[in-house]
């Protein structure tokens, strides 16, 4: 197995392939490259975006790809979430994220970025309208994603049963605790339902990348990568996807066999 710190130390070969990295930043800077070498390889990409406090690194590096000369007049975004029943203008919205962390900073035309809206009257069709525009687009190139201390991806959370397609949720506690920040720390201020891409729009993704960072996401990390399959833990159906990889840094990576 070759071992070589800056690229990441590959540690579970088969998708989903797992990749360690020094640290989160250096799994951010992987992360950005890959983008940016998709990017280079198809300027047209079609690219899923995620939210929440993991990204943020991979966002910075991103924006310095961008100094550095990657080009972004020409790519396609979706983003993977959004909560129900705040305007997009509101600094808590994953659409307010994504222009401060992001899209102020690149050169996504506004016309390609795709998100849902959280105030839409008819959710049932926001929803089929988000599926449109996905198919429109000729679907996802490489959805990347984080994921929840429950194992959830966008808000697919953790059910009995889990939606298919683009839908209206509700929220568990854990989620709304760890989305509080956004709302002045304060979970009771954090929208109850959220509209997310369901588990099959995110699994006909081309391409998957999963990446999550610190030691809060050890045991869901093992538990995708080694678990059975459940609705228990959505983030579980990645491992039936053939194109997965799961980057992590070493305290998320500290309960796989192999670990560094
Ligand atoms: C939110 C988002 C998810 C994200 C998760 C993890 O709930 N809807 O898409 O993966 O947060 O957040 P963090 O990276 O802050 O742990």
């Amino acid at each position: 197995m070759p071992v070589h710190k800056p690229q990441g130390i590959r540690i579970h070969a088969r998708s989903p392939r797992v990749t360690v990295y020094a640290d989160a930043d250096a799994a951010a800077r992987a992360l950005a490259r890959r983008v940016a070498g998709a990017i280079e390889a198809n300027p047209r990409v079609v690219i899923g975006l995620p939210t929440g406090r993991t990204p943020l690194a991979f966002y910075r590096e991103l924006v310095a790809q961008h100094a550095r000369g990657a080009d972004f007049a020409e790519v396609t975004t979706f983003n993977v979430d959004e909560f129900v029943g705040i305007p997009a203008s509101h600094p808590g919205s994953y659409r307010s994220f994504m222009e401060e962390h992001l899209f102020r900073h690149v050169n996504v035309r506004p016309e390609r970025r795709h998100f849902l809206n959280g105030t839409a009257t008819d959710v049932d069709a926001e929803c089929r309208r988000y599926e449109e525009e996905i198919a429109a687009a000729g679907g996802i190139d490489l959805q990347i994603l984080g994921i929840g201390t429950n194992g959830h991806i966008g808000f697919n959370e953790p059910a009995p049963a889990l939606a298919a397609r683009t839908h209206r949720v509700t929220l568990t506690l854990e989620t709304r605790r760890s989305n509080a920040a956004l709302f002045g720390g304060d979970t009771a201020n954090v929208p109850p339902e959220a509209l997310s891409m369901g588990m099959a729009t995110i699994l006909h993704a081309r391409a998957i990348v999963l990446l999550a960072t610190g030691k809060a996401k050890a045991a869901c990390v093992e538990r995708v990568v080694n678990g059975p399959l459940t609705t228990g833990l959505p983030a579980s159906f990645l491992q039936l996807h053939d194109d997965v990889n799961i980057m992590l840094d070493a305290p998320a990576a500290a309960k796989l066999r192999g670990s560094p």
